[in-house]
């Protein structure tokens, strides 16, 4: 007995059709017309779009910083990433000092291992380099599936690395199939433009984009390209916020290096007006890279719309502002950072790029599901709609509207970086693996996520 979607329109990353998909067991058994079988459950798929389950790439769930932990953990994360269409994700467990990376990583299957709605997989952030580090890069990429790394160029005095740190794990994922990502902001300059902006006492939250503006940005990226360049290590630009770092990449890019780059809805979407507001409210905007001038995101969409960037993943990092946001009330570098958004990514994207006319449906899914699928060898098990791939799929009812906000958001989080922004097409029903997990808008069962052993990168697969 199979599961038969009738008669959606089909959107892959390449085309976009009316057929039936026929669905048996945890896979996509066929695409066609008249697919049903006697006993089969036919779903009646006419008049929605079928994406395939949407990836993002790049959370932080059950994340702790300093002496608290991101509001979200995996169960209320993933629920939520369920509800907006989003059917798997890569969170960043971290080694913290003086853990190898086995330890990191047992530490994060604890924390996700039974809570996650969708299947799940962990990039591993290093954040302690060292002899023995070194050594463990192929056991992370051939035994416990982790393709992907990540490294911090900011946050000085926690998780930043030094260039020769980087140089060295760039040279170490050589070999691996490991994938670089990085976290690109000049960590020194941050700390001295935070320190200079306390001296002359501004400390509220406002004025943390004064302490990272975009050359911060593009100085690492240009570093990081350098070095890519002078080991021949691929590497992947995470939270790209603004034009200078865009044409860095375009620019190595043309040059021969292998670099990749994500941005995120927040930097298509919202800008640096949020910090004029002198309350601290804004921060709930204190993320890195900060919000930038609206110019930008012109620059950012067309450059999705050409290639220059790859994928669109959310960084979701939630902390309340009362109790954890407050905790930087008196100095805004004390406040934790990052901003919720996992349930948001399709329907931003969706009514901003494709209603908007700047990204085609085939361009969508790409950038939503297809790509990161195979930059982070989940492709093509994951990513598209295919027979043998995981029938994870989203049934999209372009026609409904609603308001994001906090009151009615499934983020377990005390507000909304989104609050009063319009969302256009809504995920009504998601399939998981063959099993229906949202039914009508609402998240339905157990979380039944699975964790993903990825494949080592390959550079044809992109
Ligand atoms: O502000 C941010 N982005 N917080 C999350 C951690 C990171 O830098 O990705
Ligand atoms: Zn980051
Ligand atoms: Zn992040």
């Amino acid at each position: 007995m199979g599961i038969v979607l009738r008669g959606g329109a089909i959107v892959t990353s390449t085309d976009c059709y009316q057929a039936d998909i026929r669905i048996e067991g945890e896979k996509i058994a066929a695409i066609g017309s008249q697919l049903a079988q006697a006993g089969d459950n036919v779903v009646p798929a006419e008049g929605y779009y079928i994406f395939p389950g949407g990836i993002d790439a790049h959370t932080h769930f059950d994340l702790p910083v300093s002496t608290i932990s991101t509001a979200d953990d995996f169960a209320s994360g993933t629920r939520a990433a369920i509800l907006g269409g989003t059917t798997t994700v890569i969170d960043y467990a971290t080694q913290f000092k003086g853990e190898t990376l086995r330890q990191g990583l047992d530490n994060w299957h604890r924390r996700a291992g039974g809570n996650c709605y969708t299947d799940y997989s962990f990039h591993m952030a290093i954040t302690d380099w060292n002899e023995q580090v070194a050594r463990e890069l192929p056991w992370l990429s051939q035994e416990a599936g982790v393709t992907s790394v990540k490294l911090y160029m900011a946050y000085k005095h926690s998780m930043q690395l030094d260039d020769s740190a980087l140089f060295q794990v760039l040279e170490g994922s050589l070999g691996c199939g490991i994938l670089t990502c990085v976290h690109c902001e000049n960590g020194d300059i941050v700390d001295n433009l935070t320190r200079q902006l306390r001296q002359q006492g501004k400390t509220a939250p406002a004025f943390h984009p004064l302490s990272r503006p975009p050359r911060v940005e593009q100085e690492a990226v240009n570093r990081l390209m350098i070095l890519a360049e002078m080991t021949g290590a691929p590497v992947f630009v995470v939270h790209l916020s603004c034009r200078e770092a865009m044409e860095t990449v375009a620019e190595a890019r043309l040059r021969g290096v292998r670099v990749f780059a994500e941005t995120c809805p927040q930097y298509l979407v919202l800008d640096d007006s949020v910090y004029q507001d002198t309350t601290f409210a804004c921060a709930g905007y204190v993320m890195s890279p900060p919000l930038r001038a609206r110019e930008n995101q012109a620059y950012l969409w067309n450059g999705l719309r050409i290639g220059i960037l790859d994928t669109v993943a959310t960084d979701h990092c939630s902390f309340n502002l009362l109790g954890q946001k407050d905790l930087g009330r008196e100095d805004f570098s004390k406040i934790p950072n990052g901003a919720p958004g996992v349930e948001h990514r399709l329907g931003l994207l969706y009514t901003y790029g494709v209603k908007a006319g700047k990204l085609s449906l085939t361009q969508f899914v790409d950038k939503v599901a297809t790509t990161p699928a195979k930059l982070f060898g989940l492709y093509p098990r994951k990513g598209t709609i295919a027979p043998g791939s995981d029938a994870d799929l989203v049934l999209w009812d372009e026609n409904s509207r609603f308001i994001i906000g906090a009151a009615s958001h499934a983020h377990n989080v005390d507000y909304s970086a989104y609050e009063g922004i319009a969302q256009q097409g809504k995920a009504v029903h998601v399939f998981l693996r063959g099993r229906q997990v949202v039914k009508n808008g609402i998240a339905t069962g157990d979380p039944l996520g699975k964790y993903l052993f990825r494949k080592p990168f390959l550079r044809s697969e992109v």
